[in-house]
């Protein structure tokens, strides 16, 4: 895709954002993960349920080329892998999500990652695949009348490549197949890998709103430069950084919507919240009032809904 194009589709996506700025959007992190076991239908529903704007899933691939939600490469955090498949560990005794077939993957339960939250014990779930969170959320936008979009990460993207798997083009013809396509389209694909989102802009005639995710790693420290965010707006229409990045440098934010990006911080957490925060309410009071960022991702988006709804 040439440049002229890249422009067009940033800047009909600047002026949906525009928009969008009076209605402060709320990402559904790994779904109400702060409530259910992260990326499970059930989990999602629950976000979808407490006012979420975007279903976010992590996506993997499976070793028969089935995107599935899953936030690590490895399954053994947040299933019962290793006792369903006790002989099937790489040597470095981790079990690949890549080196299980869909049918394999389903037949794992899955298991809560944080002592914190959901019982450990409890298996009730399985892993989706992103086809059955698409389902899930067009079914259900069906059913209520609102329009919940999907925020869908490619993780690990050179890993699944070295792998041997299409993963960039798998997505897209997932997200083509469900109508999520053009500028408009109620999704936005996020990427930490700049090559990534560029191949997928370039080479891959993706269309659809793209987000720079921009970690808190020095080896990132240049997309935040003035020039970074240049870079930046030629390819994708807003970016995902850490927390403290904004909180290093609150400019982050209006240079960003200077060059038309809308800036989507991770990651909001009420059993996580830093010290200098009386709550998570506090804190996301401070990001959307003083920094001015245009929404989040949150693990429990019944607060974030709350405090939207308390400043307008
Ligand atoms: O995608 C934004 C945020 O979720 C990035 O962190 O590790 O939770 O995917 P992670
Ligand atoms: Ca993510």
């Amino acid at each position: 895709m040439n440049r002229v194009y890249s422009v067009l589709i940033t800047l009909a996506v600047s002026s949906a954002c525009v928009l969008a700025n009076a209605d402060k959007v709320i990402i559904a992190h790994r779904g109400a993960s702060g409530y259910l076991p992260e990326h499970t239908l059930a989990a999602y529903a629950m976000a979808y349920a407490m006012g979420a704007d975007y279903l976010e899933p992590d996506l993997a691939v499976t070793k028969d080329g089935i995107l599935i939600c899953l936030h690590d490469m490895t399954l053994e955090a947040t299933t019962d892998v290793a006792t369903v498949f006790p002989d099937r560990a790489r040597e470095n005794g981790r079990w690949y999500a890549v080196d299980f077939t869909l049918a394999e993957i389903k037949q794992l339960t899955v298991v809560e990652r944080s002592s914190r939250r959901f019982p450990q014990e409890t298996r009730l779930f399985q892993i989706a695949t992103l086809e059955e969170l698409i389902q899930l959320t067009q079914g259900l936008n069906a059913t209520t009348g609102r329009d919940v979009g999907i925020y869908p990460e490619l993780k690990d993207p050179i890993f699944y490549e070295r792998a041997g798997h299409a993963f960039s083009e798998l997505l897209l013809e997932m997200l083509a197949k469900y109508g999520y396509t053009g500028p408009d389209a109620n999704v936005y694909i996020q990427c930490f890998v700049p090559a990534t989102l560029k191949r997928l802009r370039d080479e891959l005639g993706a269309d659809q709103p793209l987000v720079q995710l921009i970690s808190d790693r020095s080896m990132q420290d240049a997309l935040v430069t003035d020039e970074g965010l240049d870079e930046i707006a030629a390819y994708a229409q807003g970016i995902g950084p850490h927390k403290s990045r904004i909180e290093a440098d609150p400019t982050l934010v209006e240079r960003a919507h200077a060059r038309g990006l809308v800036v989507h911080p991770y990651t909001f957490r009420a059993d996580v919240v830093p010290d200098k925060y009386a709550s998570m309410e506090d804190e996301l009071r401070v990001f959307l009032s003083e920094y001015n960022i245009d929404g989040g991702f949150v693990d429990h988006t019944d607060i974030m809904k709350r405090v939207i709804d308390e400043l307008e």
